[in-house]
């Protein structure tokens, strides 16, 4: 079943019954200002970091989900009602939510009242705005009272839903004119304050909670929306919030707008107030003044399609598959911005309270993003190397507004260095700014430290070989890329996280083969870095460990038909066939073939035919076979998920295209498209009601064959499976791949397609590319042409900037 439907030409989905499967959000905000929207009006604000500056209050995992938002409430006279059905739940006659690139339309009609309110955070701007249009389709006149609403956040946003004993006492606001001021703290060590203002003089307002609801109502009955008459209440502790009272009168016909604009203003410490105890609204009221009237919105709108039609022309996709072509043109590329923006912070999954940029995950979402927007990736790689220790270990994590590491959620995950140099070599390939490697970059962020990036790439390469185990292995310290495959562990305590206890590195013979595959497929890289960038010595050196690294792989890494996943502190293999649970995993047989280790002596082949026949199933590749069971204290958190849910077995949609590749290696492009197509949201959208999770969005876990209800999605948008996809889809399947002296053209595609489109934009100059398939091949590019002109090998050279240029490939 369908809730909505695809509209490709305006870049939407467009949900039409408001009873979806899970609340169906959006994201607002691309830069410092953002708010997550749902398809009825649910959600939140924060300004940068969704812990530590959170704007609007939001309820996790309530009653009913997804309360808490940017509510609006009319009271018509004869019904009280929201354009978004929730929260007053009224029967709409006709409803509709849009959800586009950084903005949510959702309109409801009622008794002949057309409600549309438009949200968007519109760019270089600390504010949300709502434009709220009302238009009476009747031929009578229609008297509407119209109730705002948001309700502050204290700015901690896990304080704000712990220390009561403080909380009910510390709010504060201020009112002038249409707009309303939180300012909690702020005379005190805060410089920031927020604001929520409607263009239009209101006749009443209400700013505390309890006289706005009543202490019995919930969101769908404020008190005094029934009764149709504001308060006037001022908060003084207890619970602030934001309720505007405007009265309309439509004729016959008639249209009004409304703009409200929720806003964040921070100001110097010498120039906080306007007079005693009367905070400085300068700054509050410029902005409002840029969105005070619906033609300013409507330009600021304007501008951000526009920016939006800037980013998603880089790469555009002409396949004749529509599922395809909407997914790689537009969905799939803004999931990336997104996931890039927010990391794994802030979601209907993540309560942006326990994480914040992860070392990584920000490593691998920069490369599904880099295309667009170059300039961004190179500050934030600056911004991750910044967080890394002189002997290449990582914090997991770090805070976006202070940048530096947060020690709360630990280190010592032994894969994370490595994902420095695959950022920073993408970002190199895209952008051709060998510069960044000469950037002076700290260590923990220490003045004084600084050394070149390309240092820290050395140190993270190093960090590997530094840490080998008994069979020459890398040790995979805390976890590898598999957070919950926690070796060193040994946890019995519930009351501790998988994730930060102590760890018993200290003789532990615990080794990954999913880092030694990643060693092999970036090592490879760095090799080829040192190359171009003069340093033969370091290459050499550095070639030489990776070549004993494949050999320790295929010597103590292969179980005869796939490869291992691990060796246990003790030094028992994990992920073998001499195991009774879990026999196969997903991540090594990934990353080995990925680094095609063994592919002439057909390990790959094997490897991959092993992960088909025990790990593939109808809704995508699982990640262990047979689920664990039981607990094994010697694995840590896998073995505490029931089997089928998440990483004991779930489809973790993460790794999939780490297959995919790795079939692409092997050549065979029919079944990297097969399991791309089993995970990819525009082709599941018609089992909306088993999958629930948005339809125009990848989830990080789809529920294994093992699981209660397989096929069922959980925590989607914030999951590296969107760049991963993209990386797979575009530079493996399609095989279009940016390298440093050219665009590299290298399909592996179904052996049925008979060739597709490209535009790309690279480097300053833009390829029509046509790559034709007239054999029924799937790999292997037989001719190249650049504007009629034969071309030797794979790799279109770099044009002169600022032309368009045509290229045709051949394929076999
Ligand atoms: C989550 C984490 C990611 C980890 C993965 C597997 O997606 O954000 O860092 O690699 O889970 O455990
Ligand atoms: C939990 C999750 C896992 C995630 C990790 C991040 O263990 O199950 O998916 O990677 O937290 O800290």
């Amino acid at each position: 079943m369908k809730y909505g439907h695809f509209d490709d030409q305006r870049r939407e989905y467009v949900i039409t019954n408001p009873r979806t499967p899970w609340p169906w959000i959006n994201y607002l905000g691309n830069e410092d200002f953002f708010s997550l929207v749902s398809n009825t009006g649910g959600g939140y604000s924060f300004y940068k970091d969704a812990k530590f500056r959170r704007i609007t209050r939001y309820r996790y995992n309530n009653v009913p989900m997804d309360s808490g938002g940017k509510y609006f409430y009319i009271n018509d006279g004869e019904s009280v009602w929201s354009p978004g059905w929730k929260p007053c739940k009224t029967e709409l006659d006709s409803y509709e939510c849009r959800h586009g690139m950084n903005y949510t339309t959702i309109k409801g009609v009622k008794n002949g009242v057309e409600a549309e309110v438009l949200y968007f955070v519109p760019l270089k701007t600390w504010a949300e705005v709502q434009k709220l249009t009302l238009r009476n389709t009747t031929g009578e006149v229609k008297k509407l009272k119209i109730f705002s609403f948001v309700e502050w956040c204290l700015w901690n946003a896990a304080s704000d839903m712990e220390n009561f004993q403080r909380n009910f006492s510390t709010g504060e606001v201020e009112i002038e004119d249409s707009v309303i001021y939180h300012k909690t703290e702020y005379k005190e060590r805060r410089n920031h304050y927020a604001y929520y203002s409607v263009n239009e003089p209101i006749s009443g307002f209400d700013t505390d909670r309890e006289t706005f609801f009543g202490l019995y109502n919930g969101f769908d009955e404020p008190q005094t929306v029934l009764e149709g008459a504001p308060r006037n209440s001022v908060a003084h502790g207890w619970s602030p919030v934001a309720s505007h009272y405007v009265e309309v009168e439509l004729q016959p016909g008639e249209t009004k707008e409304l703009v409200y604009v929720l806003g964040y203003v921070e100001n110097e410490e010498d120039d906080k107030w306007e007079s005693k105890n009367i905070i400085n609204k300068t700054k509050a009221k410029a902005t409002i003044a840029k969105f005070d009237s619906a033609e300013k919105v409507d330009a600021a709108l304007a501008e951000l399609r526009a920016y939006w039609d800037k980013l998603l022309n880089v790469f555009t996709l002409d396949s004749g598959d529509e599922k395809l072509d909407r997914m790689v043109n537009i969905w799939n590329q803004y999931q990336c911005m997104i996931t890039f923006c927010f990391s794994r912070s802030a979601s209907f999954f993540e309560s942006g309270i326990g994480r914040g940029m992860g070392f990584r995950d920000s490593n691998q979402d920069l490369v599904g993003f880099v295309h667009q927007i170059p300039e961004r990736a190179r500050e934030r790689i600056i911004d991750i190397a910044s967080t890394q220790f002189s002997d290449g270990g990582c914090y997991h994590q770090y805070q976006p507004l202070t940048k530096k590491g947060n020690n709360e959620i630990g280190q010592g995950f032994n894969d994370d260095p490595m994902w420095l140099i695959f950022g920073t070599i993408s970002y190199i390939k895209e952008s051709g700014d060998f510069s960044i490697l000469d950037e002076p970059v700290p260590f923990d962020n220490e003045a004084g430290t600084e050394v070149s990036l390309f240092h820290h790439l050395t140190v993270s390469f190093n960090h590997i070989v530094n840490n080998l185990g008994p069979h020459g292995l890398p040790l995979s310290g805390r976890a590898d890329w598999n957070d919950c495959l926690n070796l060193n562990c040994f946890s019995n305590d519930p009351n501790e996280s998988f994730q930060t206890t102590e760890n018993k590195t200290e003789g532990s013979k615990a080794e990954s083969l999913m880092i030694a595959g990643l060693f092999v497929v970036y090592g490879r890289d760095y090799v080829e870095l040192c190359q171009k960038t003069g340093n033969s010595i370091e290459a050499e050196r550095a070639q030489h460990h990776i070549d004993s690294m494949v050999e320790s792989v295929i010597t103590d890494g292969w179980d005869g038909d796939w490869f291992i996943r691990a060796y246990d502190y003790y030094g028992r293999k994990v992920g073998s066939k001499e195991n009774e649970e879990s026999k196969i995993f997903i991540e090594s047989n990934g990353w080995c073939t990925m680094a095609g280790i063994g592919l002439q002596e057909g390990l790959v082949a094997k490897a991959l035919n092993s992960v088909k026949e025990r790990l593939d199933s109808e809704h995508g590749i699982v990640l262990n076979n047979p689920p664990f069971t039981k607990y094994y204290i010697e694995y840590g958190e896998i073995s505490t998920y029931p089997p089928g849910y998440k990483e004991n077995a779930g489809v973790f949609c993460h790794n999939n295209p780490w297959i995919m590749i790795g079939e692409t290696v092997q050549g065979r492009g029919d079944r990297a498209w097969e399991y791309f197509r089993k995970i990819c949201p525009s082709y599941l959208e018609e089992i909306s009601d088993l999958h629930r999770t948005e339809p125009y969005v990848y989830s990080q876990m789809i529920a294994g064959k093992d699981a209660f209800l397989p096929g069922e999605a959980k925590n989607s948008w914030l999951t590296g499976t969107a760049s991963w996809n993209y990386y797979a889809i575009t530079q493996y399947i399609l095989g279009i791949r940016p390298d440093y002296n050219g665009l590299m053209i290298n399909p592996c595609i179904p052996s049925e397609w008979t060739g597709f489109k490209i535009t790309r934009q690279f480097r300053g100059a833009s390829y029509e590319i046509e790559v034709k398939n007239p054999n029924g091949v799937m790999k292997g590019v037989a001719s190249l042409k650049i504007d009629g002109k034969i071309i030797e090998g794979n790799i279109i050279p770099l044009m002169p900037e600022g032309g368009t240029y045509s290229v045709e490939a051949v394929m076999v």
